[in-house]
């Protein structure tokens, strides 16, 4: 696909309105630089879930019963070779039953993945920037830790599902992995350079990690030469989402996408159904500092427009910032009526009451702000009767 950067992006002609790509990771495109451009950027999200999770579950099972070792084995065709390792194998294998998953990401795949990983006997845990709410926990019967060491702590498997950006690159290091329990395994269906190559080489040579799962390698197309020649690695080949259905989905995904923008005549008629990136028009100014961001949100509150700050720790997560812009999208309507309502911003304690609903509304539901300041009105409208 090629690195679509400021310099490529900025030849583009000003007509162009969407990039609808059929895929689901967007590393590859500068989706800030084309939202500069006034073009929207759109993926696929959720089109290639079942597979994904489909492929972390074989990775799984592959991990804890060794069976890449075993198939290896078999295809030498070699009587001896058969019978020593149909002996060994028994010695060294596990049920997955009963050990703990820890994910890292509990997003749109990972979701698909806990229920796989539950049918096999396995407890879940994770780690995300943005804790669920707990109804959503409870759904989904997870433990939730407060940060990736704790979770690494306590996984018997820990299985990779975050995006790559500037702050997932190398996540699983040195450092992480001396974090991991002795014998952890580790499964990276998502990208490869989440994960520090040589660390996890080290760690597979020394037996801290037992056994890998890796269907994204960190110099894709190539495979690290050490790593095939390891037997208690399962490589695959990028096709974690690899099926036609997935293909399908997200072709339709990108068509729907595309007439969500652009209309019959060729004129702008809305935003795409699943955005990545935020024009400049639909966003207000915010300010960062080093592990935190201040911002202003005008929401509709008891049938009176609002400002609120907001306080959240999202230093380690673009993702979060992309959630934090979509607030801000949706600002704008708001915006008028709060520059004068700017001293009747509700109290601290409302907010910490109401910001689990907020986010749960603005990035599960994937409602507008809008939308979520009507239903929040109306549930307060509600409890106030
Ligand atoms: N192997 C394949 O064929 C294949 C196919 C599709 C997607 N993928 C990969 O899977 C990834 C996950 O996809 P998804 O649709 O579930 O994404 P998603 O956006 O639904 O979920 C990602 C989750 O990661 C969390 N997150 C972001 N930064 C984090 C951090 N630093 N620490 C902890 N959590 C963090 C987010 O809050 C979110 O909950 C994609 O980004 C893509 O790279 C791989």
């Amino acid at each position: 696909m090629g690195q679509w950067d400021d310099e490529l992006i900025s030849l583009l002609p000003s007509s162009v309105r969407i990039f609808a790509s059929a895929g689901a990771g967007y590393n590859w495109a500068d989706t800030d630089a084309l939202a500069r451009k006034g073009i929207w950027y759109a993926n696929g999200a959720g089109a290639s879930d079942d597979a994904v999770s489909d492929a972390a579950l074989y990775m799984i099972l592959s991990v804890f019963r060794n069976f890449t070792r075993q198939q290896l084995a078999a295809r030498t065709a070699d009587p001896e070779i058969f019978t020593a390792t149909h002996k060994m194998i028994g010695t060294i294998s596990h049920n997955p039953a009963a050990h703990v998953l820890g994910i890292i990401g509990l997003g749109s795949i990972s979701k698909k993945l806990v229920p796989k990983a539950q049918a096999i006997g396995m407890k879940v845990h994770y780690y995300d920037v943005l804790r669920q709410p707990l109804s959503e926990e409870e759904r989904l019967d997870v433990t939730y830790h407060e940060t990736p060491e704790g979770l690494l702590g306590v996984a018997d498997c820990v299985t990779l599902h975050v995006p790559l950006n500037a702050h997932t690159k190398n996540l699983i290091n040195k450092e992480s992995i001396a974090c991991m329990k002795d014998g952890a395994r580790l499964i990276n269906t998502a990208r490869g350079e989440v994960v520090n190559e040589e660390a996890l080489i080290d760690a597979l040579k020394t037996g801290k990690i037992s056994a890998a799962g890796l269907d994204v390698h960190y110099h894709e197309p190539q495979v690290s030469p050490v790593l095939v020649k390891m037997d208690n690695v399962t490589l695959t080949t990028h096709n974690g989402g690899g099926v036609i259905e997935t293909r399908m989905n997200f072709e339709l995904n990108a068509m729907k996408n595309i007439l969500a923008v652009v209309g019959p005549d060729g004129r702008v008629v809305g935003k795409p159904i699943t955005p990545v990136n935020r024009l400049r028009s639909e966003t207000s100014e915010f300010r960062t500092s080093h592990n935190s961001i201040i911002l202003f949100v005008p929401i509709y509150l008891s049938s009176v427009y609002q400002v609120a700050r907001i306080r959240l720790d999202v230093s380690k997560s673009n993702y979060a910032l992309a959630a934090l812009d979509c607030y801000l999208s949706s600002a704008l309507d708001g915006m008028e009526v709060a520059k004068t309502t700017r001293n009747r911003a509700p109290p601290k304690e409302e907010w910490e009451r109401i910001k689990p609903e907020l986010k749960r509304l603005l990035i599960d539901e994937k409602l507008t702000l809008k939308e979520t300041a009507r239903y929040l009105a109306a549930l307060q409208n509600f409890h106030a009767s």
